[in-house]
Parts: C-alpha cells; sequence; structure tokens
C-alpha cells in the first residue's frame, strides 16, 4: 500500500515530492511526509503529519523548507494508528527512511538490538531505521546489506543518511520500486504513475539490489556489492492520462475514457479479423491443451474473472474457478500442468494474487497474466503476460482497469475456440464484430449520462440498495454494488434474483432501491418475476434492460433504462458503464471525495 517517492536533482525538491505524493495518494491517505538531505550534513529536515498530503503542503509552506534531494511517503496504516509520529518518514541516528510493507520479525529485532525505549513511533518502519543505524559506519551499502538479511517480510525502502547529502539510497523486497534517470538527476517511486510526468524510460528495481540516486543518474549493485545492469523499459502512457483533464474526480475521467481504452486494447490484437496474441508469445497450444481454468484475482479484477468464467464455461465448455487470491492458499488449491493460472490485476502488485501465482507456477501450471502496469511484478512472475491498455488508473474505484481485463478476456475466449476448433468462420467473425461494436456502445451509453445521473438521484437517501440478476446479470451486478458501496458508503448487495426468497428477500422494504438488470434472453421470464416479487413488496425498482424488451406498459419499474442492443455475452459493457456511472454520482453529489473512499487503497501490498 504507502506511496512512495525520491528525488534528487536541480530542481525544488520539495515541490517534487509533494506533487507526486499528491498522484500516489490513491495508495493511501492516512498521513503523508518528506524529508530533505541537508547539504552541510546536519540532520536531514523532516516534516510530516498525520491528514492529507494538502495538510503535508500547509506545513511545508509555514516550515519553508527547500532542497534538492528527498524522500516522501503517503501511508495506509498498517502498524500503528493514525498519527504525526507513526507518520513517514522516519528518523534514528543519521538515518532516515520510508518504507512500504511489513516487517514481520520487528519484535525479534526491538528485543535483539535493545530498542524498547529508543523508539518514537509505535511502528515496525522505525525498527528498520534504527538496525540501519546499528549497522550504519560510513558505509552505506554494507548497512543496507546487513540490515535486509536480518529482515522478515515485505519492503521498499528509501533512505538518506546525514552524512552523504544528496544521495537517495533504496533496496526492496516484494514491494514495488521502479526508478529513472531524469534530464537533471534521479527519480525513483512505487508507482510508475508518478515517473510519467518526467520520463518515458524507467525501469524496476530487482529485489534486493540497492540503488543509489544522484545528480549524476543512478547506479545498481547487487547484495554482493557487485555493479548490476539496468533493464530499461518504456512507459508507454500518455501523460495527459495521469491528471484530471477538466473532470471533477479522477473516477468522471477514467469512467469517460473507457471507450477510448477498451479500443486500444481489442483493435491491436486483431489480425485479420481473428484475436492473435502472437506479441504475447502465446501459442495455441496453451489454450487447447489445459482442461481446466483457474483465475485468481482480488477484487474489481475477480469480478472481471467471474464473467470471463461465465463467457469461457458457455462457449468452450471447460470448466472455469475464480478463486479469490487471498483465500487461496487456505482451500488446499489443486492446480496442476493441466491447469491453466489466469492471473489478473490492475496494478500486478497485489501480493495475495502474486503469491498465489507464484505457488501455481511451482505446482507446474502454465500460466497468463491480465496486468495493467508494464513490468509490475505479477506480470514478471507468469508465463505469459497480456497488457490491458488502459493507461494510470488513479481513482481507489476501478473501472476502466475492469473493462479493459473484461476485454482481453473476450479476445482469450475468442482464441481459445479457435484453437480449439470449436467455431467456425461464421461464428467467428460474428463475435469479433460485436467485440469491435464495444466501444461505440460504450459512447452511447456515456452520451446518456444525464438520464443515468437522474437515475442515480434517486438513491441520495437510501441506507440499502439491493441488485438482482442471473447468470452474467449477477456477475456484472457483484462489480456494480461494490462500485456503489465504496464510493458512497450506502450499503448494496448483490444478489442472485433465484436466491433472493431464501433470506434476503426479508431486508426488502417499501423504499428500498433494487437495481435489476435484464441483459440475457434465456433468462429474461425468470428475472422478470424476481422483479414482481420485490415490487410487490414495495422496492423501488431500478431496471437496466437490453433495449426495447418488455413494452411501457408492463411498467414494473420505476426507473429505467435501455441499454443499447448487442449480443448477450457482451451486454456486460454497456451495463458496466452504467452501473459505474450510477456509482460516481451518488457518491459525487453526497459530497464525498469520489477518488479516496475512506480506509481503502489502491494497491493492497499487505496479505
Ligand atoms: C484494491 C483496489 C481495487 C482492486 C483490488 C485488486 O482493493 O481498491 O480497485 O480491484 O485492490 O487490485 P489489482 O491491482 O490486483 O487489480
Amino acid at each position: 500500500m504507502c506511496g512512495i517517492i525520491g528525488y534528487v536533482g536541480k530542481k525544488e525538491a520539495s515541490k517534487i515530492l509533494l506533487d507526486a505524493l499528491e498522484l500516489l495518494e490513491y495508495r493511501g491517505y492516512d498521513s503523508a511526509g518528506i524529508a530533505l538531505s541537508a547539504e552541510d550534513k546536519s540532520s536531514c529536515k523532516l516534516i510530516k503529519c498525520a491528514g492529507r498530503v494538502s495538510d503535508l503542503r500547509k506545513r511545508c509552506k509555514e516550515a519553508d523548507v527547500t532542497g534538492d534531494c528527498g524522500i516522501g511517503h503517503t501511508r495506509w496504516a498498517t502498524h500503528g494508528g493514525v498519527c504525526d509520529e507513526n507518520a513517514h518518514p522516519h528518523r534514528f541516528g543519521k538515518v532516515t527512511i520510508i518504507h512500504n510493507g511489513i516487517i514481520e520479525n520487528y519484535g525479534e529485532l526491538i528485543e535483539k538490538y535493545g530498542l524498547e525505549q529508543k523508539l518514537y513511533s509505535q511502528t515496525d518502519s522505525e525498527v528498520v531505521a534504527a538496525v540501519l543505524s546499528h549497522f550504519y559506519e560510513g558505509d552505506p551499502y554494507a548497512a543496507i546489506r546487513k540490515t535486509v538479511l536480518k529482515l522478515k517480510g515485505t519492503f521498499a525502502l528509501a533512505i538518506l543518511f546525514d552524512d552523504i547529502p544528496g544521495k537517495i539510497f533504496a533496496v526492496r523486497n516484494v514491494s514495488p520500486i521502479v526508478a529513472a534517470s531524469t534530464r537533471d538527476g534521479a527519480i525513483l517511486s512505487s508507482d510508475v504513475a508518478a515517473i510519467v510526468p518526467f520520463t518515458s524510460q524507467y525501469f524496476v528495481v530487482p529485489e534486493f539490489h540497492v540503488i543509489c540516486l544522484s545528480k549524476e543518474g543512478i547506479e545498481m549493485f547487487d547484495l554482493s556489492g557487485d555493479k548490476a545492469n539496468i533493464d530499461w523499459l518504456t512507459v508507454d502512457w500518455d501523460v495527459s492520462r495521469s491528471d484530471k483533464g477538466g473532470y471533477p474526480f479522477y473516477m468522471e475521467k477514467e469512467i469517460m475514457e473507457q471507450p477510448q481504452v477498451v479500443g486500444d486494447t481489442i483493435l491491436p490484437r486483431i489480425k485479420d479479423g481473428k484475436p492473435d496474441f502472437t506479441a504475447e508469445g502465446i501459442k495455441d497450444s496453451t489454450l487447447s491443451d489445459c482442461k481446466r481454468i483457474c483465475v485468481i484475482a482480488c477484487g474489481t479484477a475477480m469480478h472481471a474473472g467471474l464473467v470471463g468464467k461465465s463467457l469461457i464455461q458457455a462457449m468452450i465448455g471447460i470448466h472455469v474457478d475464480v478463486v479469490m487470491a487471498s483465500e487461496f492458499m487456505y482451500n488446499d488449491p489443486v492446480v496442476d500442468k493441466d491447469t491453466l493460472v489466469i492471473a489478473i490485476s490492475q496494478s500486478g502488485e497485489t501480493i495475495d494474487t502474486l503469491e498465489a501465482l507464484k505457488f501455481a507456477r511451482k505446482c507446474g501450471s502454465p500460466s497468463i497474466s491480465i496486468v495493467n502496469v508494464k513490468g509490475a511484478s505479477i506480470a514478471r512472475e507468469s508465463e505469459h503476460v497480456i497488457y490491458t491498455c488502459a493507461g494510470p488508473e488513479i481513482a481507489v474505484a476501478s473501472t476502466k482497469a475492469y473493462t479493459t481485463q473484461l476485454a482481453v478476456l473476450y479476445l482469450l475466449t475468442a482464441r481459445m475456440a479457435m484453437a480449439r476448433g470449436l467455431w467456425n468462420d461464421e461464428k467467428l467473425n460474428a463475435y469479433m464484430k460485436e467485440l469491435m461494436r464495444v466501444p461505440d456502445v460504450m459512447r452511447e451509453v456515456i452520451a446518456r449520462k444525464d438520464e443515468i445521473h437522474h437515475i442515480a438521484d434517486t438513491m441520495l437517501n437510501a441506507k440499502d440498495v439491493f441488485m438482482i440478476g442471473r447468470g452474467l446479470d449477477y456477475s456484472i451486478l457483484l462489480e456494480g454494488s461494490l462500485k456503489l458501496k465504496e464510493v458512497s458508503y450506502i450499503h448494496s448487495e448483490a444478489y442472485a434474483s433465484g436466491e433472493l426468497k431464501h433470506g434476503t428477500i426479508a431486508l426488502i422494504t417499501e423504499e428500498t432501491p433494487v437495481i435489476a438488470v435484464v441483459t440475457q434472453d434465456k433468462l429474461k421470464s425468470k428475472e422478470l418475476s424476481n422483479i414482481n416479487e420485490v415490487q410487490s413488496r414495495g422496492a423501488k425498482v431500478i431496471l437496466l434492460i437490453k433495449g426495447e424488451e418488455i413494452p411501457e406498459q408492463e411498467k414494473i419499474w420505476n426507473s429505467i433504462f435501455r441499454l443499447p442492443v448487442m449480443a448477450d455475452e457482451f451486454m456486460v459493457m454497456p451495463a458496466s458503464v452504467v452501473l459505474q456511472l450510477i456509482a460516481y454520482y451518488v457518491s459525487a453529489d453526497k459530497g464525498l471525495d469520489v477518488d479516496k473512499p475512506r480506509n481503502l487503497a489502491k494497491v493492497v501490498t499487505v496479505e
């Protein structure tokens, strides 16, 4: 979780750090801080506080700090509550650090190095500063090497030493650090998004390698002290996608970008009208030889997996499990060489997904990951990677990452059908034609945003919102419900409509909004009966239905949105955009901080 930034160069470091921390705030926003190294080798200047980066900015202005080398941190609390003392950076002796991750053996270290009475905070991170200080005798590399060998857990550390001004050292295990040279120095961060404004060339710091940033650039060494080569990557993100582009919130902007980024994800992977993964090196045998598929993912990415399961089971006829990555290891997973493992992750850093993937690979499973951030850990751990082309997703609530993940799953399903010789040309052509219509259909929905806003207005005072549907409609609603609850704080549950009668219908009262999605011909009549059941108990039904199905006079709804018509399996796409916009408008109209809902973080790098 936690966002990390470090900069050294000719510009004013405090400004660069604060601007970057604002971009990184989606990783955590309990507290924030910066430290600037002092040229006269006196103590680093440190400013930190509980609260948002905007609070830190005020403190920095009051303190009027300046410098050309520094580190910054935005925190999602794990060890120790939210207060000024627990905010990063942490100092001990001549050492100042910022940390992302969890040090599991911090208790042992406190005991071993006699730190009980010497720490100011309740964090595991300050213990790392203390151990580093214990080992530091003028050689930063030796101190870092000795320290990391004592640490158990995950860490991304950026370090300043008082007597080495103008240099930032960093090292990591599991938690990410990317770094880049700028025109006048160097920068490091937990996320590519923060370095995109400076350069398009960056690299992912390998685990247990130490980097040193200075005005001259970056050097990297392995733990034995040997110089290591850097594997440079290129960001192909449009820099403008990292700012709000005139929208009040990133979430709205990212919803609106979907027609473009879904097109960017699909079109380069279509050759002669057929889905093509040659660029990713995925052989047809990988898709045809597996006997079952296991999708591992968390949150929204897991919901994308559920849609993928419905598609693949219906169209390919093989068994697909979708497992929450956080539960994967606790259910004695049965994966083997005949199980194709698909890991889905926007950030590519979610620790549970990463660990589940590593386990599956040890069991001999072939693997494909669907990742948004280039070079991320999950991408590097899997045999093949298919990148979504969503660009930086900043709002904590995922929108464009989800629909681009779906786009990849649609392509994979079609390629799998080809690889297995299941579809004739006519069927493949019809499917691909429909897939290529998706961006335009999303545009149609977005053009009707005022209609959706009006529907959202009817839900502003709701305490609970239920969402009902069957099959694919139910999968869409699981994501729609997550979106609503995370940004609006309205309790919401998606329920398979057939299951409603087994308990949950007791919670439906007059005035409860119930969103019903009806997009699948084969499920329609049963879904409509379920809608009747809740309406006759007073629920206010908001119906999202495919096209002109069911005439006006049947009026089993209080509000209706007639979705643009696509083949049933593609109706997920327009329906998802409507559900995202409903959640967005409810949150924005309630005056909430849409992009940074309470208690959440965008990238979950702790178990
Ligand atoms: C967090 C985010 C969600 C995301 C989930 C999985 O909970 O807030 O938006 O879906 O992590 O993240 P990933 O990066 O693996 O897709």
